[in-house]
């Protein structure tokens, strides 16, 4: 075979073997697409009946969700949106995207988060009677190296803490990592976002927390610690979930 041909059927060979891998790993990556889908949104279902403290352990995630009504909300009137496309909507896309979202006025952007989304997307968990006794909200903020995304729960006085946690961050592990710690996320059940006057005084303190506002500080990583702060301060403030608060405890959602 002159040397020529050899080059020839080398690069047919070799192109071949590109064309065949290339179908297998588009073949692959289609057909696994929504395998995908249903595990991350299995897994965010997880975070958020584990952010209210509604699953153990070895629990079936789709069956504890079924007891989980999903709503989406105005944030500015705290009322439900009765059209609203629940399945598709993303609180935290929503919040990028200018048509979603509003400005934080600068004097009420304590978390620095610049926008927020107009809808809020909230899961609750109603008693026998139908009233609410579960509010899960989604919250984030700032840490020291990344946005902090997770949810906080209240329960039926919309005023003690059921549950918090995050599932996504990127802080430093064992320092601000910490806010990932089981035995740290447990400091904030039964604790109370507002105090008597109404003021939201929930916070991480430097050191050990004290009585039903303070959470224990994050040794060596205040700077996360205060970002967790600045965000519970926004997020239940006026700008925040405060409206909607008003009407669960007035009963109309
Ligand atoms: C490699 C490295 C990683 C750090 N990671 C964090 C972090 O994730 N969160 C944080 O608040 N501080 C972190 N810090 C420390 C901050 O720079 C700062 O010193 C600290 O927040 C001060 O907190 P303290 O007063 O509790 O020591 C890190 C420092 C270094 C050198």
């Amino acid at each position: 075979m002159s040397k020529q041909n050899q080059t020839v059927k080398t690069l047919v060979v070799a192109g071949l073997l590109c064309f065949v891998c290339s179908v297998l790993v588009s073949v692959v990556v289609v057909t696994l697409r929504p395998q995908q889908a249903e595990n991350a949104e299995l897994d965010m279902k997880k975070n958020i009946l584990m952010s209210a403290g509604l699953i153990e352990k070895g629990d079936d995630i789709n069956q504890a969700f079924k007891s989980i009504e999903t709503v989406v909300v105005d944030m500015q009137t705290g009322k439900r949106v009765e059209n609203a496309d629940v399945e598709d909507f993303n609180q935290v896309e929503a919040s990028k995207n200018p048509k979603k979202s509003v400005k934080i006025p600068a004097s009420k952007d304590v978390a620095g988060l610049s926008r927020r989304s107009k809808l809020a997307k909230v899961y609750l968990k109603r008693d026998e009677t139908g009233k609410i006794n579960t509010l899960i909200l989604n919250q984030w903020g700032k840490g020291l190296w990344s946005t902090m995304y997770g949810f906080i729960a209240l329960g039926p006085d919309m005023n003690t803490v059921k549950g918090f946690g995050y599932y996504s961050q990127g802080e430093t592990p064992g320092l601000g990592g910490e806010v990932d710690n089981p035995k740290w996320k447990n400091l904030w059940v039964g604790k109370k976002i507002y105090n008597e006057e109404g003021e939201v005084a929930l916070e991480v303190v430097k050191g050990q927390g004290q009585g039903q506002y303070e959470i224990d500080g994050l040794s060596g990583a205040t700077i996360t610690a205060n970002g967790v702060s600045d965000s519970i301060e926004y997020w239940f403030g006026e700008h925040g979930y405060a409206q909607l608060l008003e009407t669960v405890k007035a009963g109309e959602l």
